[in-house]
């Protein structure tokens, strides 16, 4: 998918960008054939639309698409990448000013993204000349990094559990000379991950904890974690049909850090890197942890279980609590944690949790330049107490049915004390409709917004 992008072509289709607003003046340079054939089509610069023309002996000699005006109450950034995949193929370069050029060339490669693992699928052939500017080897990179977790977000259960979660991982770490070392079914028991354990322990597919580290140990720690459900019933407390039906994706989590991690490597930042992703199914079965149950964590705190749905903050409390031991400058975790983020905030913004007010600025300030949009909601200390148990250190959500996901968020904030900084994404790693660089299906989010970050706080040498 990635030799869609090329660095030239001597051949190069242009791709000329108008809109109702410019029309006039984009069809008054265009051939008297062209002006006419262009008004027989009707087209006249409408968003969304475009118009492949033929030369005189009937090859195309340019494509009109129109774009959002500049003064649109909301221009997507992706927007003229939805070319790729509808037309011909052929090669084509874009004429006048685009408004991302980096994001266009990005969408370009996403757009036409399909998971074929079980039906084959028309291949894209519409090449796209890389717009001046534009670092091409950096594109390429996200757009791998962002195909090869979608296909890991679309896999369906059956063909990817905790093992498989592994296996992407090991296969991960063999390209960039990583490091992985894997704490698989009672081994979490006797090494300290009761959390993880107790969520996993229900599936015929061993619960894990998947410790991947890479780069030079005298460079800054940043490690990135990642909720690996690789399907959530919901456990005792099942979810309704409807609720079940897309839970494949809930390690949507873990597919946004892996893709990330991949990008950090990819790009040789100068970090000490570490991917921890505890993988699990929330089945079914006779050994399931139950609700009323209370766990013992890594942390030390005794955790009583309200829901056994709310398996991935138990997960991740013990990644988290590894994570912190070693005092890293940076954390962030992505996990597809609650439905109340969805209620707040709807499926393409994810919301983001941190007490470092630098790091919120600077991802608020990124996410629109790499138009990967996050939202900032607040770790608010006074719902804190709705996480009060009776019997144990605390509950691990609250009774009522206010602030979801800001009383997961915090139940999270009670396993990292030492780190230097610690974000956490509640994302939905799903497109529900397709958009420009977004089919429909898995997507990762807040991945290349991390990726971002850190590549601005540590710039390759
Ligand atoms: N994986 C789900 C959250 C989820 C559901 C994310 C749908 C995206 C789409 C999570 O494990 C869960 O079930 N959360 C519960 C928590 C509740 C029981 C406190 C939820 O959000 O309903
Ligand atoms: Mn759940
Ligand atoms: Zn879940």
């Amino acid at each position: 998918m990635t030799d869609l992008l090329i660095t030239s072509s001597p051949t190069a289709i242009p791709v000329h960008l108008c809109n109702t607003g410019d029309w006039d003046s984009v069809k008054a340079r265009l051939p008297r054939a062209l002006q006419a054939f262009a008004e027989a089509s009707g087209f006249s610069g409408q968003n969304g639309r475009h118009l492949v023309m033929p030369d005189r002996s009937g090859n195309i000699a340019a494509v009109l698409l129109g774009v959002e005006a500049s003064d649109a109450r909301h221009r997507d950034p992706f927007g003229p990448g939805r070319l790729s995949g509808v037309l011909p193929a052929g090669d084509y370069a874009f004429k006048g000013k685009l408004a991302d050029p980096a994001a266009v060339a990005l969408a370009w490669l996403l757009n036409p993204y399909r998971f074929t693992r079980y039906r084959e699928q028309p291949l894209p052939k519409a090449r796209l000349v890389c717009p001046r500017g534009v670092d091409h080897a950096e594109v390429v990179r996200m757009a791998d990094a962002v195909a090869a977790s979608r296909d890991l977000v679309n896999t369906p259960a059956n063909d990817l559990g905790p093992d498989g979660i592994e296996a992407a991982i090991r296969a991960l770490a063999a390209d960039h000379g990583a490091h992985v070392e894997v704490t698989l079914g009672d081994d979490l028991l006797t090494r300290g991950f009761p959390m993880i354990h107790a969520v996993g322990r229900a599936s015929v597919r061993a619960p894990r904890l998947i410790d991947l580290t890479w780069g030079k140990p005298d460079h800054p720690r940043v490690t990135l974690v990642g909720k690996g459900v690789a399907f959530d019933t919901g456990g005792l407390n099942i979810k309704p049909d409807s609720a079940m039906l897309l839970m494949k994706k809930d390690m949507g989590g873990a597919a946004a850090a892996i893709a990330a991690a991949r990008m950090v490597m990819g790009a040789k930042l100068p970090v000490r890197l570490r991917l921890l992703v505890p993988a699990v199914e929330n089945a079914i079965a006779g050994n399931a942890f139950r609700p009323g149950d209370v766990l013992a964590s890594r942390k030390g705190l005794s955790v009583e279980i309200g829901n056994t749905d709310a398996e991935g903050r138990l997960i991740l409390a013990d990644a988290l609590a590894l994570a912190d031991e070693d005092e890293p400058a940076f954390i962030a975790d992505f996990a597809t944690l609650t439905g109340a983020a969805r209620v707040a905030l709807g499926p393409d913004l994810p919301p983001f949790y941190t007490h470092d007010d630098r790091l919120a600025a600077d991802l608020a300030r990124l996410a629109p330049k790499v138009n990967d949009p996050v939202w900032r909601l607040p770790l608010w200390g006074p719902y804190d107490n709705l996480l009060e148990s009776r019997i144990a250190s605390l509950n691990h959500i609250s009774s009522g049915a206010f602030a979801g996901s800001i009383t997961a968020a915090l139940f999270l904030n009670r396993f990292v004390s030492r780190a230097a900084s610690y974000v956490h994404f509640d994302i939905f790693a799903w497109n529900p409709t397709a958009k420009p660089g977004r089919p429909d299906g898995g997507e990762v989010q807040a991945a290349r917004l991390i990726y971002a970050c850190l590549k601005e706080r540590y710039p390759a040498p």
